[in-house]
């Protein structure tokens, strides 16, 4: 795109009004529509009681799945609205100027409409629950209780609240890094309501919260990016092309992730092959996932016809503007339909009763989700597998995004150590092997065996991760600045990396500090039986682990750049200040005669490995002897560090005398670096990029090691 044009954003709008409202109208009634029949289809809809049976009323049993839409819609709009303005379409400068400012602020009513239906929610399921009119239920006693007591009451409350945050916010929202901060937020209102669900009283339930939660949030970017891109087309942006181009690759990132996550949730809810066609829930499974083939063979359509032809007629001042913004708004209408009846389904899904729901039955099987397994051995250990929604979730992303990364690198022609491929891919082996592998499994039943998995998530697989350089592969690939000034993702990860929480959190005292103080703060202080006790808390649990384990080890052996440089010596010295700390603390776990986590394992009742105080020796045993791993690991990282930047050094000093000697002037790092920006610029789409040296562009920082 021609600089000028992206500074020129507004273009005539290309649909007329009527058009768009007649659009909406129609698209409103279907969806309307096939909630009433996915209702009725899935016996979620209002049942007529015998005469004396409290019933809450036909209000209330319509009313519930209408303002759920609602809630949806509103969600999905607010985040895609703030996602058009901070990512899709570029703004010069960092600045939300033009339709991105537009976007950001209709994000505000929306936002609104957001924070208004979960409170209506309330209402409404206080109505259905105690089956009272609807009039009935505005009554203080029933509402405070309802929120007090039910966690579905205090996730609503929570969700209005955050939403209401987000309005609020996005009126002072000026610059794209404000932005960014905001739409983290709008995606984190979308997780109360999951949480407290129908998939988190189901079995397996780990995995049916998280796999919910992947899907609403891919869904809530795909639908809600490609609705702000519809909105913007018809109010005319020269800036369109971009936007659209840059979310035909996140469409389809967002689609592959929406069909994985429904097919593993609706797995879960339908408990086999058979009851797709024999179960009402089954039945609507099948409409999805005909409606995610439709979407995708639409999407595909929009990716090889219209988005070529839009980015070149918008960019060529001769050609028809009007009819590139048509022809893309023409089949953004057509998805975003069906989009909205494949809304409506899941609305209906959400309230269509399944026979798995009916089985998940004991205090063992609600804790682990699963049925107790049996006595640990080293075959179950190795090759188990449990349904650990966060770890595989965790594993498979990280994974796809690294492999996105070479791809880039390769069709650029780059080069990419495979030391480090290997060392990434061996940690996320270790994560997933530690969260939903065998080790993983018996972590929720064995004092032990949860010591190991610690070991391994904050002592191990960090050292191979930050081995890794994933911030280097990710600050080569991520997508830089279209227009002048743009502060794209690969900025955006910029500044986050020198932002002033990021320097305090990689300072080695404070790194180390987390480290150690974490330990002592969640054995010996009770916390740890409440997190084993929760599907978020043990899976928060498992992410502190694996953060301040990164963190740690990304200040003493990470190659990948960072806002301090902390010297070879410094970074052994705190290695050594700190094994100490996780002796004691193995040692204190040894010769405690007090259970650690009591009321969690008592209510387990495994029938094996019954000595508790038995299994947290054990577990103390095993801290202390696998503290002596990092070490080596470390030293040998360390080593190899030191030799190859002596090496470095060496080599660079050669180069300086022999160019010094033959009267060389130019700084032939520079030509190259200059030249590798310019490969950069081009695959990015700006013209003739900033070479360093000739202004203050941002640089791409070099790795540590
Ligand atoms: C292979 C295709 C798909 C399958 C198997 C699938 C399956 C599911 C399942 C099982 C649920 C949980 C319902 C419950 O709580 O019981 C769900 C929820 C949801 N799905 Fe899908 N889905 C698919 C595609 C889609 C598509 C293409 C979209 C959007 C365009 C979508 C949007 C949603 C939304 C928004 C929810 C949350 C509804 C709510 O809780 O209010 N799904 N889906």
């Amino acid at each position: 795109m021609p600089e000028g044009s992206a500074l020129r954003t507004s273009a005539p709008a290309t649909v007329p009004r009527a058009s768009v409202v007649r659009w909406a109208a129609a698209t409103f009634l279907l969806a309307a529509a096939t909630l009433v029949v996915a209702l009725v289809l899935g016996h979620g809809a209002p049942r007529s009681e015998p005469a004396g049976i409290p019933t809450p009323g036909a209000v209330t049993g319509w009313g519930l799945p209408v303002i759920g839409l609602v809630a949806n819609v509103a969600g999905i709009a607010t985040v895609g609205l703030l996602l058009a303005a901070v990512l899709l379409v570029p703004s010069p400068r960092g600045e939300l100027t033009g339709m991105c400012l537009r976007a950001s602020r209709a994000a505000g009513w929306t936002a609104l409409v957001w924070a208004v239906a979960p409170l209506l929610l309330v209402v409404l399921t206080v109505s259905d629950i105690f089956a009272v009119p609807l009039r009935e239920a505005f009554s203080v006693p029933l509402l405070s209780g309802f929120v007090r007591e039910t966690s579905t009451g205090q996730s609503l409350v929570v969700q209005s609240a955050l939403a209401l945050v987000v309005c609020v916010l996005s009126r002072w929202t000026l610059t794209v890094r404000e932005g960014a901060l905001l739409l983290g937020l709008a995606v984190a209102t979308l997780v109360p309501p999951v949480l407290t669900g129908h998939s988190a009283s189901a079995g397996y339930h780990h995995l049916a919260t998280v796999s919910l939660l992947v899907h609403v949030v891919g869904a809530s970017l795909w639908i809600g990016g490609l609705l702000a891109l519809g909105w913007i087309s018809v109010a005319g942006s020269r800036r369109l092309p971009d936007g659209v181009l840059r979310f035909s690759t996140l469409a389809a990132w967002c689609l592959a992730t929406v069909v994985a996550s429904g097919v593993v949730n609706a797995a879960i809810r339908l408990g086999g092959v058979s009851e797709l066609f024999t179960t009402a829930y089954g039945g609507l499974v099948m409409v999805k996932v005909a409606a995610a083939a439709g979407l995708g063979l639409l999407g595909w359509t929009h990716r090889r016809r219209i988005v070529p032809g839009l980015a070149r007629r918008m960019a060529d001042d001769r050609l028809d503007r009007g009819a590139a913004g048509r022809a893309f708004a023409a089949i953004a209408a057509v998805e975003l339909t069906v989009m909205a009846m494949t809304v409506a389904v899941a609305v209906a899904l959400s309230r269509t009763p399944t026979q798995v729901e009916d089985e998940l039955v004991g205090p063992t099987t609600e804790l682990l989700g699963t049925e107790l397994p049996p006595a640990p051995s080293a075959l179950r250990l190795l090759v188990g597998l449990y349904p650990d929604g966060v770890g595989i979730a965790l594993v498979g992303l990280a994974a796809a995004l690294y492999v996105q990364g070479l791809l880039v690198l390769r069709r650029r022609g780059v080069e990419w150590s495979p030391g480090r491929t290997a060392a990434w891919f061996g940690g996320l082996v270790l994560v997933g092997w530690a969260t939903f592998g065998g080790l993983g499994l018996y972590s929720h039943v064995l004092f032990s065996a949860h010591m190991v998995s610690h070991m391994v998530l904050s002592m191990v697989a960090p050292i191979l991760l930050v081995l890794g350089a994933p911030l280097t592969l990710a600050l080569r690939t991520l997508p830089g600045p279209r227009v002048p000034g743009e502060v794209g993702p690969r900025q955006l990860l910029l500044s986050l990396l020198h932002s002033p929480p990021v320097r305090l959190l990689t300072h080695p005292l404070v790194a180390a500090g987390l480290f150690i103080v974490s330990l002592y703060a969640i054995y010996f202080s009770g916390l740890f039986d409440v997190l084993m006790g929760h599907d978020i808390g043990h899976a928060a649990m498992e992410l502190h682990f694996l953060a301040v384990g990164s963190l740690f080890f990304y200040v003493l052996v990470g190659v990948d750049p960072g806002p301090r440089r902390v010297p070879q010596l410094v970074r052994f010295a705190v290695l050594i200040f700190v094994l100490p700390f996780h002796a004691f603390f193995a040692v204190a776990l040894m010769s405690s005669d007090t259970v650690i986590g009591a009321t969690y394992w008592t209510s387990l009742d495994r029938p094996y490995r019954t000595d508790l105080l038995d299994d947290q020796y054990l577990g103390g045993g095993i801290a202390w002897a696998m503290g002596e791993l990092p070490l080596v690991l470390v030293l040998a990282a360390l080593f190899v560090q030191w030799y190859r930047s002596d090496r470095r050094d060496a080599a660079r000093h050669d180069r300086t005398a022999a160019r010094t000697a033959a009267g060389h002037d130019e700084d032939e790092a520079l030509d190259r670096y200059n030249t590798y920006l310019a490969r950069l610029a081009e695959h990015d789409g700006v013209g003739t990029p900033a070479r360093l040296g000739d202004s203050p562009e941002p640089s791409v920082p070099e790795g540590k090691g």
